[in-house]
């Protein structure tokens, strides 16, 4: 009987001496130091991505973009390697060429499917009609061959604007490092630029 009382005595006085000691004990060494987010603010420098090295380097050539993403400058991918009648001059001279079936010859795999139902857009819509080795804008401008996104946000506005911000095409590489992004004619043929459907290459197979 007794010794339950002290038990119960010793038990109440452990409780109130551990609460005293969270209550005492305001742990002034914890508050000055600095919370992360204080970390964060108070750096020097701002977090550039640029400046972390890229784990894989893009082997593709690459052109700086005349545009800005984000305040900075980025790249796209170079299209004038991979255009196999690239130079145009190599033909296209002031003399005029001749032949029979001449166009047949050289551009008979260039087969238009772009523009409004009924309305194909015509050559020189997109190609210089002068100087055969430059696209040209609705303005009369030489537009390189590496710089097609131009030529295309003309009338695809909506979607140049996405694929700027990054919502429409494709990063090159991952986060870190320059960023580089495909070019609007590294996915899209120019002369038809719609995608054929097509089955997924992959598909779940039935449970049963
Ligand atoms: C192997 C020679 C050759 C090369 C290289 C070549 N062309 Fe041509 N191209 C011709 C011939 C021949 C014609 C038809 C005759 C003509 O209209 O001058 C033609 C016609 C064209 C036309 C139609 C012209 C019109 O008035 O209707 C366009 C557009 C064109 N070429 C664009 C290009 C572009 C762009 C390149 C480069 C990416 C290129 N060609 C490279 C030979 C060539
Ligand atoms: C919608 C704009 C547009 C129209 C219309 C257009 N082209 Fe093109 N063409 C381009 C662009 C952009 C390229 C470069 C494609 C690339 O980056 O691979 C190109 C590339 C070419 C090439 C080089 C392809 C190669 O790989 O050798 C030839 C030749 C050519 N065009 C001829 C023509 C002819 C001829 C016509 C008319 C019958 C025509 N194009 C209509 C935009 C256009
Ligand atoms: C002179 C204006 C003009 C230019 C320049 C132009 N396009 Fe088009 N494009 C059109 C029109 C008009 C259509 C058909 C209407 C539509 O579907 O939006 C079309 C259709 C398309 C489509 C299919 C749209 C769909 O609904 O599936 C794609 C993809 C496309 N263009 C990509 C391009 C690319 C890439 C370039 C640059 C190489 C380009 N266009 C340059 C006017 C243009
Ligand atoms: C990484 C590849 C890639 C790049 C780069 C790219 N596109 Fe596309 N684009 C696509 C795909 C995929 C679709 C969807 C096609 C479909 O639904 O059949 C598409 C669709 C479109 C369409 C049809 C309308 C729509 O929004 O679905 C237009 C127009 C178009 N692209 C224009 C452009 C232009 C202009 C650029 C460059 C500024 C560009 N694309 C860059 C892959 C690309």
């Amino acid at each position: 009987m007794r010794k339950s009382i002290i038990a119960r005595r010793m038990l109440s006085a452990s409780i109130l001496l551990l609460v005293c000691i969270l209550l005492l004990d305001t742990r002034p060494g914890t508050a000055s130091e600095t919370s992360l987010l204080d970390t964060i603010k108070n750096v020097d420098e701002p977090f550039d991505d640029r400046s972390v090295s890229q784990v894989r380097p893009i082997v593709q050539p690459t052109v700086l973009a005349g545009e800005e993403y984000q305040g900075g400058s980025f790249r796209v991918l170079a299209r004038k390697q991979d255009i196999e009648r690239y130079k145009c001059s190599s033909c296209h001279t002031a003399k005029e060429v001749r032949g029979k079936n001449a166009f047949e010859l050289t551009h008979g795999n260039v087969a238009i499917n772009h523009g409004q139902e009924g309305s194909a857009l015509s050559c020189i819509d997109c190609h210089h009609p002068e100087e055969f080795d430059f696209l040209e804008d609705k303005k009369g401008r030489k537009i390189d061959f590496d710089h097609s996104y131009q030529l295309c946000g003309q009338c695809h506005f909506r979607q140049k604007r996405d694929w700027l911000g990054g919502a429409h095409g494709k990063r090159v590489s991952y986060w870190a490092g320059d960023r580089v992004i495909f070019n609007c004619t590294t996915c899209h043929d120019p002369h038809a630029p719609k995608f054929a459907k097509r089955f997924p290459a992959t598909y779940s197979v039935p449970l049963n």
